[in-house]
């Protein structure tokens, strides 16, 4: 299991052994996990290890500053402080070798061992053009390492980041759909970044040609109460079948997406760290379960935010306040059980695009 600590690991701590293993035997998915924020603290310090070897002092001093912070715990005073993270770990992920050892440590911390936290993955990740591999190459060699796992366990959605010009995001959701037009494990495209970042109406072709290509669609949405009203209703116009936080949703923007049932995919200790959302009683979770509305409990960047599935699945079960208190399901979702055996790769992907494994019911 691996290393967690906060909110997540309170709440696990408070469970009684019939609650972990309630936990322990869902079906669980984790449908929103970002590559360079899933890295095991330990295969970075390796990383950084090396690089200090091979690099100018200035450059490898950031870098072991940047993990040290990792490494202690990070504290946030406000979302735009977590993309600060990123430029240590981006320092030593930018060749094919190390970013495929990362994918490789990411999908291993997911997967395997006695207890995996989860049955299937849909990791994500942004593709970087660097010195040493183009955009290609870098979607290549995760897509390598995801593939050693069979198709009902792992795929990848492929990201665009909001700072993006218009010809990279195209460029993405070119290599998106040619790899999966060759049968590679390429499921859908992503939407993230620094949510104050860019004009979403340069992404509306990039994500026409994605549906066109048959690739799934999730977004991140109305992150923070900043995101204007307008730039929502321009996302939500891009029929995604999925969205990422979606904390800030008006009136309309909910109607919307009750209407078309786009599921949500749920981050809590994301939220309460990035300080989105001041405590779990004020979740947007209580309205989505209210209205029977279909979400995904999943873990957004497990190495800042030090957590984990069953951890996030803790944050349901437990009492508050360590908790939302949260009934047992009554029934499992034992249809999803079934298709997760299947290996039916675009069936199931499909399926987890619009789905969740469990429906969990408010006391
Ligand atoms: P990568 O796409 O594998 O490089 O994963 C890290 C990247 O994911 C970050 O640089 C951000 O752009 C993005 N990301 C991770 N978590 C969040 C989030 O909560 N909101 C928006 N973007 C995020
Ligand atoms: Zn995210």
């Amino acid at each position: 299991m691996a290393q967690i600590s906060g909110f997540a690991a309170m709440a696990l701590d408070s469970l009684n052994p019939s609650q972990l293993a309630f936990i322990h035997s869902l079906p669980k998915a984790e449908l929103h996990a970002h590559l360079n924020g899933s890295i095991p603290i330990s295969e970075l310090q390796q990383m950084a290890n090396e690089y200090s070897q091979t690099s100018d002092n200035l450059a490898s001093d950031l870098v072991r500053e940047g993990i040290a912070k990792l490494k202690r715990g990070v504290a946030l005073d406000e979302i735009y402080d977590f993309f600060n993270l990123f430029p240590a770990i981006y320092a030593l992920t930018s060749n094919p070798a190390n970013l495929r050892r990362a994918t490789r440590a990411v999908l291993e911390q997911f997967l395997d061992g006695d207890r995996p936290q989860c049955t299937y993955l849909e990791l994500r990740s942004t593709p970087r053009e660097t010195a040493e591999m183009s955009k290609l190459d870098y979607v290549q060699a995760v897509l390598d390492e995801v593939e050693r796992y069979p198709a009902s366990r792992a795929s990848l959605i492929v990201s665009l980041d909001r700072r993006m010009t218009t010809r990279a995001a195209q460029e993405c959701v070119e290599i998106a759909h040619q790899l999966k037009a060759e049968g590679r494990r390429v499921v859908g495209v992503d939407l993230c970044g620094d949510p104050q970042a860019g004009d979403m109406g340069t992404f509306e072709q990039q994500f026409h040609d994605a549906k066109e290509a048959g690739l799934g669609i999730t977004l991140h949405i109305a992150e923070t109460p900043a995101n204007p009203a307008e730039e929502i209703l321009q996302l939500l116009s891009y029929a995604p079948d999925r969205l990422g936080h979606a904390t800030f949703l008006d009136d309309e923007g909910k109607a919307i997406v009750r209407g078309n049932k786009a599921c949500i995919e749920i981050c809590l200790s994301s939220n309460l760290l990035c300080k989105t959302v001041a405590k779990l009683d004020d979740h947007h979770i209580r309205y989505y379960l209210q209205h029977d509305h279909p979400i995904a409990i999943c873990t957004d960047d497990t190495l800042p935010f030090r957590t984990s599935l069953p951890g996030e699945y803790a944050l349901l079960l437990a009492s508050p306040p360590l908790g939302l208190g949260l009934s047992e399901p009554e029934q499992r979702d034992s249809e999803f059980a079934e298709l997760l055996d299947e290996g039916d790769i675009p069936f199931v992907a499909r399926l987890l695009l619009h789905s969740v494994p469990i429906k969990a019911k408010i006391r």
